[in-house]
């Protein structure tokens, strides 16, 4: 019989991603629905170990669903990462009287949150907040869907000037050493050239290809770098690798930036962070802890937080030879 839960925390830890208040305030009024309390921990792990709570009831999270950032503030503690930090943690969540933490965030906060279950034995549940699309046991992660179309809207406005000068763009988007971000808003963006750490285009066939395109009749061209690649030092060394290999190119950098994680989230997002948010709160309730709820084949499913952790999301190999057949 699971124990009988009363009062339960929420935090938002590591790179922000738009959707996480919309998860929040999912958390907080599926706490108010089942007469729980719910307290919001600020600045993630940080305000964890300084105690920096504040009680939510379900009017506190009203006019948030559709804001960028998160409410309760984000960081990347390094406090946290030592045994006494988690200590001061612990110590926080005990005075409090916090029975269980919901921690929505990416792979370093969970796996943050997995070492101080074990450590402490404190029940820990995670809802998967970032653009990277990087974590096993969802198809996608909170934010995801926004930052694809806030690429693909860059893409669309960088093509107008590309095709008005007949230049070549190399566009960096974020992704950290996964290439989700930039495969599917390349295909969507009709990029000539798509370059993912996941496969290894090499210098040599970037040219080959953009060679191949201009001798086709295409005047301008859009190439997408995930962050994570490899084929160049960086996006700048290969706009000097291009300039120096290719006559007649007039070739520009463009990187994305911080402001692929800003912004209102989309429809999907907020549907999302609130299915996810109504996960968490009952699996806890169930007696069910140390997981992350994701969305597998159209169901919010629980996976135990260090498979999460410890498995690589793959490429869908599908959307490769897409984008091959699209750039012909
Ligand atoms: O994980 C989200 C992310 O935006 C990555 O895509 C990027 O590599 C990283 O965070 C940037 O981190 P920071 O905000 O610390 O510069």
């Amino acid at each position: 019989m699971p124990k009988t839960i009363k009062k339960l925390a929420v935090l938002t830890s590591g790179g922000d991603s738009p959707g996480m208040n919309a998860a929040i305030r999912s958390v907080v009024r599926a706490c108010a629905y089942h007469n729980i309390k719910c307290i919001g921990v600020y600045r993630g792990y940080e305000g964890l170990i300084e105690g920096d709570f504040n009680e939510m009831d379900a009017r506190s999270v009203k006019g948030i669903i559709n804001k960028g950032g998160t409410i309760l503030k984000s960081a990347r503690s390094k406090e946290f990462r030592t045994v006494e930090g988690r200590q001061k943690a612990f110590q926080s969540l005990i005075e409090a009287e916090i029975e269980g933490l919901i921690v929505i965030g990416g792979d370093g906060s969970f796996t943050g949150a997995l070492i101080f279950n074990q450590e402490f034995g404190f029940p820990v549940m995670g809802i998967p907040g970032t653009i990277d699309n990087d974590i096993v046991g969802t198809s996608h992660t909170l934010g995801f869907d926004t930052a694809l179309n806030t690429v693909v809207d860059a893409i669309d406005k960088i093509r107008d000037t590309a095709s008005s000068h007949n230049r070549l763009f190399f566009i960096e988007v974020m992704g950290r050493d996964v290439g989700h971000i930039a495969l599917n808003t390349g295909i969507a963006g009709g990029a000539e050239e798509i370059l993912i750490p996941e496969e290894d285009l090499g210098l040599d066939r970037l040219v080959e290809s953009l060679n191949k395109s201009r001798k086709s009749g295409k005047s301008s061209s859009i190439v997408i770098v995930a962050e994570g690649d490899k084929i160049g030092k960086n996006i700048f060394e290969l706009k000097d690798y291009v300039d120096e290999n290719m006559e007649d190119y007039d070739v520009r950098v463009s990187v994305l930036g911080h402001m692929q994680r800003g912004g209102s989230p989309s429809c999907f997002d907020r549907v999302l962070a609130s299915r996810m948010g109504v996960k968490a709160v009952e699996s806890m309730l169930n007696g069910q802890t140390n997981y992350m709820v994701g969305l597998l084949n159209g169901k919010m499913e629980l996976t135990p937080l260090d498979n999460a952790i410890k498995g690589k999301t793959k490429i869908n190999l599908e959307l490769l030879r897409v984008s091959d057949i699209m750039s012909t």
